[in-house]
């Protein structure tokens, strides 16, 4: 991945108030996948806070200091991150996977960078005592996890809403719903 990819990216990107839903979802969006794409708002916001090493948010509570975004980062992962990971790994991707062509690799590509953001969360967790290395594995993170959605919203989104038929398309939106079962928490 470059850094290229995370600088396009940025088109989503307002001074002030961080991130504007309207500019990053789809108008046509499947609304199947909505609950989804609010995660990756969420997502989006803490990409940027660990980026840009700071929320550009006037009245944002993140932390100032490494080991504060640390803690923010690790509670931001195991309350919202690996429940969507689950959703979109028992879900959402078995549905898709049966309209992927073989040479078609992106469900397996993003499988694979949800195991490597899993270990980059152990690396931050085991880094937390020492107080080293947070800034780089925070840089990390946040670079993959930006580049993660937007592969997620660009491409297999719109395989999504291009293959699988409405009904069966409704039918993952109400398991996805289901299984998610809340709405995607606001960052402070
Ligand atoms: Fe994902
Ligand atoms: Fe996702």
């Amino acid at each position: 991945m470059k850094i290229d990819s995370f600088r396009s990216f940025l088109v989503f990107y307002k001074r002030g108030d961080e991130l504007k839903k309207g500019n990053f979802m789809s108008e046509r969006r499947h609304s199947s996948l909505i609950p989804l794409s609010h995660d990756h708002h969420q997502g989006l916001v803490l990409a940027l806070r660990l980026t840009k090493r700071r929320s550009l948010a006037p009245e944002s509570k993140w932390p100032r200091d490494l080991a504060g975004q640390a803690e923010a980062t690790l509670a931001f992962y195991r309350e919202q991150l690996l429940p969507h990971f689950h959703v979109e790994e028992e879900v959402l991707f078995p549905c898709l996977s049966p309209f992927l062509k073989p040479q078609e690799t992106l469900v397996s590509d993003l499988i694979e960078e949800h195991k490597k953001m899993g270990g980059l969360i152990a690396e931050l967790r085991s880094a937390l005592h020492p107080g080293t290395r947070l800034d780089e594995i925070l840089s990390r993170f946040g670079i993959l996890l930006a580049h993660h959605i937007r592969d997620e919203e660009r491409k297999l989104f719109p395989l999504f809403e291009e293959r699988v038929p409405e009904a069966e398309a409704r039918q993952i939106g109400e398991e996805i719903s289901r299984a998610l079962g809340r709405e995607a928490p606001e960052l402070n």
